[in-house]
């Protein structure tokens, strides 16, 4: 059976790809963020899945006003780095996993969680800049991501947007789901976005580390009770954008109701407009 070892927490920056891209990874500003994943580079090498379902939000990307899946499970063989408006990442196509992504969203709708199912999809920083964090640059032609990857978009831009109990649940869900996969696959799960930020509005610049940090703590030790926290807290407390956290509780409800090891925990003010957090947990 499939079975769930890991999972990721990463904000996902747009700035940090522009900065990997153009190769400002040594500048003084960037280096203390790139700094907070070196031991990451050096665990997912050592700690390679088979497959990474990654939770993400598109940022009106592949979904616009016309259509709004509130959660959107990829079943596609493969997935373009989207034109942002800056042209394409130079970054490699991902690979997917449709049987996989068949299989999960099967069991999962049978569970009650309605998903979205695309079979076509072009992928935005969401994604692509989690992928690059974990894995050094990569390529276009000649280099690859290191295994196939299930992107399950959130709508944590236009309202209404899922609760943070609804997205634990739909962890645990997904859980159950790969459990159920009849293959021997090492999966982990990736929950990306935040922490606090807010791009528009008097309140652009918003940053609340305290916040952040005790998101960290809870996330880590208390994950079902921080679920309950009900999703205006996380805009008045970190940011409009600070509501992206609530896809790291879908990650952290996929994993084992065991406390997990901390294998590593970083937190760094600024990049971009935003408080970068990022966290591995291992199953135990
Ligand atoms: C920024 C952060 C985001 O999460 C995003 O989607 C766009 C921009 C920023 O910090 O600039
Ligand atoms: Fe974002």
């Amino acid at each position: 059976m499939a079975r769930i070892t890991a999972s990721v927490y990463t904000s996902h920056v747009p700035a940090i790809g522009a900065a990997l891209d153009l190769g400002k990874t040594q500048e003084p500003y960037w280096q203390k963020v790139f700094s907070g994943y070196e031991y990451s580079k050096q665990w997912l090498r050592e700690n390679k899945p088979d497959v990474i379902f990654l939770v993400y939000n598109d940022h009106a990307t592949a979904f616009s006003l016309d259509l709004i899946p509130t959660f959107a499970i990829g079943t596609a063989a493969q997935y373009q780095p989207a034109d942002e408006g800056w042209g394409p990442r130079p970054v490699p196509t991902v690979m997917g996993h449709p049987d996989l992504a068949a299989h999960i969203a099967q069991s999962v709708i049978q569970d009650d969680f309605d998903l979205t199912i695309v079979n076509k999809m072009d992928v935005d920083h969401g994604l692509t800049v989690p992928l690059s964090l974990m894995c050094g640059q990569q390529d276009k032609d000649s280099g690859a991501w290191p295994c196939p990857v299930i992107p399950f978009a959130v709508n944590v831009v236009q309202y209404p947007v899922p609760s943070g109990r609804r997205c634990f649940n739909l962890g645990r869900a997904i859980r159950k789901a790969v459990e159920s996969y009849d293959e021997p696959l090492n999966v982990q799960i990736w929950g990306t976005g935040g922490m606090s930020h807010q791009l528009q509005g008097p309140r652009a610049g918003l940053i609340n580390a305290e916040w952040d940090k005790r998101f960290l703590d809870r996330l880590i030790a208390e994950p079902e009770a921080l679920a309950q926290v009900p999703h205006i807290d996380y805009v008045r407390e970190a940011g409009s954008e600070g509501i992206e956290l609530v896809m790291w509780l879908i990650a952290r409800g996929a994993m084992s109701d065991h406390a997990p090891a901390v294998k590593h925990r970083f937190y760094h003010v600024p990049a971009s407009n935003t408080a970068v957090g990022h966290l591995i947990l291992e199953n135990t």
